[in-house]
């Protein structure tokens, strides 16, 4: 029978993540930024990164399908659009994993094309570097993982299993 084993624990990854926003918190400086997470799976990543900023921020949503039935099919479609002018501000945009890269190749694209913002910048909770097929370096990682299915902390599988604490991968 598939067993759940813990990757990281509630407690590795809010200590990541006040490490990450400190880091972020340093890039806003005194600027105006607008932190976007890509729907549904940054949701809770998001939130607690969310809640250490300092500064002078707003949130705003993506989302984007691209998995069918856990594998990518390499086909990104927009679902929701950003609803806050980010012209000429920073904007921050946070997501649960990068893997093949599509997606963000996707989101980039668009929000370059549509958006116009200052300055982008790209931070990813996990890191699956042996899956790329396309260049994108996120700017803040929370962790480098091997190519397993990760679950958990908003990361799902067929759509469950995102509120679990930690993160977790199917042996
Ligand atoms: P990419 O386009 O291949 O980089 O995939 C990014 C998207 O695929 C992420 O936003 C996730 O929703 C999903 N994804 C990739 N790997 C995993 C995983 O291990 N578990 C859950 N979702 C994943
Ligand atoms: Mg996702």
């Amino acid at each position: 029978m598939k067993k759940l084993e813990v990757l990281f624990t509630e407690e590795q990854i809010a200590q990541r993540v006040r490490e990450i926003a400190q880091d972020i918190n340093d890039y806003i400086g005194n600027d105006e930024a607008v932190i976007i997470a890509n729907l549904k799976g940054a949701i809770p990543f998001y939130a607690d990164v969310f809640r250490c900023l300092t500064g002078k921020v707003r949130m705003d949503f993506i989302e984007t399908q691209s998995y069918v039935n856990n594998a990518s099919s390499g086909h990104v479609k927009i679902t929701r659009d950003l609803s806050e002018n980010v012209e000429g501000k920073k904007i921050v945009i946070i997501e649960d994993i990068l893997d093949t890269g599509l997606t963000f190749e996707h989101i980039l694209k668009h929000i370059k094309h549509f958006h116009n913002p200052k300055e982008l910048k790209i931070c990813v909770l996990l890191n699956k570097e042996e899956n790329r097929e396309v260049v994108i370096k996120a700017d803040w990682i929370g962790f480098e993982i091997p190519n397993h299915y990760v679950v958990g902390y908003g990361l799902d599988d067929e759509q469950y299993l995102r509120n679990l604490p930690y993160i977790g991968y199917w042996v």
